[in-house]
């Protein structure tokens, strides 16, 4: 059958429903909603830091004192999660700060959770804040190559996700692209107890040249060679739909795509052939560009923001990690 650009033409006129604001309305699609949002802090060591992130205009580095307010305004503007990221005072080969009970990210949720108990903790789980070679696990030679040491890498992360759990978090967010993490992970937690505790799998996640401006802000490039043993090729949706099946398969309960924009066939692909809660990760370099364009006054930041994560509820994405959370609140808000 050819394709009949006119055929329904002029009985059908699409630009009926398009005539009254309130028509608009009532046939909108997709909606966001404050609801739809998790955003993104970096909290750390010492006192009375809040330094702004060069490339990231409007988010900062925390210290736990300064952190106290920031839960405020989320609290405030109804933002109802938040995901945290820690950046120790002391980096090994093998991470350790990541796994101590009194450690930043640990001491964060704590905090949140005795200041408001309402407000969902997730924590991002990985070794790369934590190692000093800035990889997201300890490293092992592959035959003359340092690389990413899988199997090692597990015991460890189920350890730090038991602590994140014992201080009171939410939903843990293991972000290291490890095979068989979310297994370990569910396996660990378990045995400590946690069996309510989510697992909200980063399980699409790219090696993307969007990462940039959030390893400046978290502290986390890598020391040498780059993180494509472990994320994923930017060119595979096959694969994602793989990697998702096998996180689903271990116990993950959420599962997310990363980053956002130049990922939403995956996450419509994944959200068709699975049917489960969807995350999608508005990354660094995604937020830096719009703020760059919105500051030389070259596009209206607003506009674009809302368009963007209207965007991604109507590829299917449920929840949405964006920087922008706290001015897409407001923006909301106002109406
Ligand atoms: C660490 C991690 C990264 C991000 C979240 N967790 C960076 C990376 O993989 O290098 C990226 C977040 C962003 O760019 O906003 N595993
Ligand atoms: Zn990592």
């Amino acid at each position: 059958m050819t394709f009949q650009p006119t055929a329904g033409y002029p009985l059908h006129r699409p630009r009926r429903l398009r005539a009254h604001p309130r028509l608009r309305d009532l046939t909108r699609e997709n909606r966001l909603g404050v609801d739809d949002l998790i955003y993104p802090l970096f909290v750390y060591h010492g006192t009375n830091l809040r330094r702004e992130i060069p490339s990231m205009p409007g988010q900062f580095q925390l210290s736990l004192d300064r952190f106290r307010e920031a839960i405020d305004e989320v609290v405030e503007l109804r933002i109802p999660a938040i995901l945290l990221f820690g950046i120790p005072d002391s980096k090994d080969a093998f991470g350790s700060a990541a796994c101590r009970d009194d450690g930043i990210v640990q001491e964060a949720v704590s905090i949140a959770k005795r200041q408001a108990p309402e407000l969902l903790v997730i924590t991002d789980l990985c070794f790369c804040e934590y190692t000093d070679h800035g990889h997201c696990g300890p490293l092992s030679d592959r035959g003359g190559r340092l690389d990413v040491d899988n199997d090692a890498t597990l015991p460890l992360l189920a350890r730090q996700a038991v602590s994140h759990a014992r201080a009171g978090a939410d939903v843990i967010a293991p972000s290291g692209m490890m095979d068989g993490m979310v297994k370990a992970i569910r396996e660990g937690l378990d045995a400590e107890g946690f069996t309510g505790t989510p697992i909200m799998a980063y399980s699409a996640k790219f090696a993307s040249g969007y990462y940039g401006p959030f390893r400046e802000a978290a502290e986390s490039a890598p020391a040498f060679g780059d993180r494509r043993s472990y994320q994923m090729d930017p060119a595979n949706g096959d694969e994602a739909i793989r990697e998702a099946a096998l996180d689903l398969a271990e116990g993950a309960d959420i599962v997310m795509v990363k980053p956002a924009l130049a990922y939403l066939d995956v996450a419509r692909r994944i959200k068709d052939t699975f049917g489960v809660p969807l995350a999608a990760y508005n990354v660094s370099g995604e937020y830096a560009m719009v703020k760059a364009a919105a500051r030389n006054g070259w596009i209206d930041e607003r506009r674009i923001v809302l368009e963007t994560l209207t965007g991604f509820k109507r590829a299917g994405i449920d929840m949405i990690l964006t920087y922008h959370a706290p001015d897409v609140a407001r923006w909301l808000r106002e109406g």
